[in-house]
């Protein structure tokens, strides 16, 4: 029977949606979804790939262990495989795993045992060490290749560096997890706020992230946990033949190793110590997403070997997430930093694990039409990896009458400035920057901060003050700010208020550059408002450019370009521009080009189409550009040529259908030399 249309069409959509959420999750240490909802659709995936063994693919994000290291560490190469771990959720897939292994390897007869130990929520690791020395610490990467992190791995306080005990002759492979406790978690977050750095969603995150800091500095201060809970390999020692003796061994030799470690019997065993490990999750002081089960009888191991991404003779027992079900009884929407707005769900109180929940986040548009919410609905709510409840979705079955779908206002609920998507984003944004509330105290801390106007004196908390008492609405009412409103303030006295006044008049003597930075444009960063500065040197050409004009910016491209379009376009940004100049703010004249720069291009616009050997598009648009050529995308009668490379596209037609001058390779290069 052929395969259905459907199913095809759905392994296909599994796949890349995986896969995309690996590369968020492991690449970038950045997931948009939850563990449970990730391991959701891989188990989907999974059992479709059982039921049609036909469309088995290599490429299949089930084939694989991880994802691809990241590039700025040197690769290490796993002598031995860091593995994964098959998952149940629940006492028969328990049963199950038991019965297997039964199977394959108890002839006896005698019941199976198995150390049991909870499932810690950070990331693999792999600890080399030779004569009892740590040679190397590498990261699981895909499973085959990780990341060499050893001068970030030495910065943790529970990894040893030198073994004790005289067995620590020969050379041993250790794997653990490193992570963070909530404590450690909590505090770095604190200190991020303060310093304005990354807050991490959660403590693996954070976790992950610290391990790969390319400045160890920095990985040294933050708290970074690690446990052992395996060896991958050894040799000039002998090992004891049980697993749980391995654990002791690595203990006696200086490796932290899990305090709930215990040896069970048989799947009943296992069952119990899950119920029991459950029941403290919420008291332990990390997260913990499961308990792992491993085959005590190393020689059993062995016979029992392994299937393509983990061992046969180990198991993770997944712990549900924990879901309850309310009524949503209004969507609201959240306005961020950036002017995003989110979607919140308004809850009928409800508990979720311990914790009465009222607001709950739909993520975005995209999610609330995909699994078809309604106002009104029974939801089912869970709080993710513990922290923000979300909306799982909709029981469709308790809905009786048609009910209202979420609407996005075409409005900010905060200041009713435009709201608008832009094209292949999932998320809405307030358009009104600089006089929208909600962003208002956000935008007003960065114009102040040091890489910007840098104006000392004016902290965050007391940004918070001002905008909570109205005393400023935005950036625009910083330079009109008098001495009696400053007095005035909580905790400040009269020689910080002068002070305060002090550094707003340094601070008016500024750059172009920076004061772009400072305006806060989405996306415009540091290094772009230096080159926008740049290439226009006159704020008031910047305010003028259309979006074709601003790509001809080294590293600006479409959507930078329609940032800043944008922002000018809003008449209430222009006037607290216009009006911060007028209080003075200002700039040294920037030079135009010395004669060696001179631009023999300037007014010429070129296509590119085709392959340049030895260079990318980008990097010849660029050479086009540093000489004062426009680079277009499109062929029109105002083009001057078209450069075709190997391979040209349809362009060279048009061009000489209109009659516009075709280049090769050569002729380029003298464009540009
Ligand atoms: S054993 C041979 N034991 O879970 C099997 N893994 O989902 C290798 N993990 O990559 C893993 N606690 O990062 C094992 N007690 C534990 C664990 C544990 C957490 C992580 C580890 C592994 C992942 C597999």
């Amino acid at each position: 029977m052929p395969v259905p249309e459907s199913v095809i069409a759905e392994i296909q959509s599994l796949r890349e949606e995986i896969n995309s959420h690996n590369h968020r999750y492991h690449v970038l240490d950045d997931p948009q979804i939850t563990d449970q909802a990730y391991d959701r659709l891989y188990r989907k995936l999974q059992q479709l790939e059982q039921q049609y063994p036909e469309l088995a693919s290599e490429l299949s994000p089930t084939q694989r262990v991880g994802s691809a290291p990241a590039t700025h560490f040197e690769p290490v190469i796993h002598e031995v495989a860091m593995l994964s771990l098959e998952n149940a959720f629940d006492d028969d897939e328990m049963r199950a795993f038991e019965k297997r292994l039964i199977d394959r390897v108890a002839s006896t007869g005698a019941a199976l045992a198995f150390t049991a130990e909870p499932k810690l929520d950070g990331l693999a690791i792999s600890l080399l060490y030779e004569q009892g020395k740590l040679l190397r610490a590498a990261t699981r990467g895909d499973g085959k290749t990780g990341e060499n992190i050893t001068a970030n791995a030495k910065t943790l306080p529970s990894i040893p560096l030198q073994l004790t005990g005289e067995k620590s002759t020969g050379m041993i492979e250790v794997r653990g997890e490193v992570y963070m406790d909530h404590a450690g978690f909590n505090a770095l977050n604190d200190s991020q706020a303060k310093i304005q750095g990354k807050i991490f969603a959660n403590p693996r995150n954070a976790a992950a992230g610290s391990l790969r800091l390319l400045d160890s500095r920095i990985t040294a201060t933050r708290p970074l946990l690690f446990c052992s809970y395996a060896i991958g390999r050894a040799e000039g020692s002998d090992l004891p033949q049980g697993q749980f003796g391995r654990m002791q061994y690595l203990r006696s030799i200086g490796f932290p190793v899990s305090p709930y470690i215990e040896l069970v019997e048989g799947a009943e065993g296992c069952i119990q110590y899950y119920q029991k490990i459950l029941s403290q999750r919420d008291s332990l002081p990390f997260d913990i997403d499961g308990v792992v089960f491993k085959l005590n009888d190393i020689q059993q191991q062995q016979q029992a070997g392994f299937v393509s991404k983990a061992p046969r003779w180990a198991i993770a027992y997944k712990f549900p997430a924990e879901e309850v079900t309310t009524r949503l009884l209004d969507v609201e929407f959240q306005v961020g930093r950036t002017g995003a707005l989110t979607p919140v769900a308004r809850l009928e109180p409800v508990a979720v694990a311990g914790v009465m929940v009222s607001n709950a986040t739909l993520h975005n548009m995209d999610e609330i039409e995909r699994k078809d919410i309604r106002i009104g609905d029974l939801v089912i709510v869970r709080r993710a990896g513990d922290v923000i409840p979300e909306v799982v979705s909709p029981v469709a079955s308790e809905r009786k009458d048609e009910l209202p779908r979420p609407q996005m206002p075409d409005r900010c609920p905060v200041c009713n400035s435009d709201v608008v998507k832009n094209q292949g984003q999932a998320a809405y944004r307030c358009t009104g920057g600089l006089i929208c509330a909600a962003q208002r105290k956000e935008a007003i801390k960065h114009f102040a901060s040091r890489k910007a106007l840098d104006i000392e004196g004016l902290g965050d908390k007391l940004v918070e003050q001002m905008v909570e008492l109205e005393i400023i609405q935005s950036i625009g009412d910083l330079y009109h700010l008098e001495f009696s409103q400053l007095a005035a303030l909580d905790r400040m006295a009269e020689k910080s208020a002068h002070n305060l006044l002090d550094s707003l008049d340094a601070s008016k003597a500024t750059t172009l550059g920076k004061f772009l930075f400072a305006l806060g444009i989405r996306e415009v960063g540091e290094a772009t408002a230096e080159a926008l500065a740049n290439y226009f040197r006159h704020l008031d050409k910047i305010i003028a450019a259309d979006i074709e004009e601003l790509q001809q910016v080294e590293d600006v491209g479409p959507v930078v370009a329609a940032n800043v379009v944008q922002f000018f376009n809003q008449v209430d940004n222009l006037e607290i521009v216009r009006d911060l100049v007028k209080q003075g703010v200002h700039w040294p004249k920037i030079d135009k080009p010395r004669a060696s720069e001179s631009q023999p291009l300037l007014g010429k616009t070129y296509v590119i189409t085709g392959t340049l050997e030895g260079f990318s598009r980008e990097q010849a648009a660029a050479r086009l550009k540093l000489r004062g050529a426009k680079v277009s995308s499109s062929v029109s009668a105002r083009t001057s040529a078209v450069i075709a490379g190997e391979k040209p596209g349809s362009k060279v037609n048009k061009a000489e259908a209109l009659g516009v001058e075709v280049m090769d390779q050569a002729q380029f290069e003298i464009l540009i030399n």
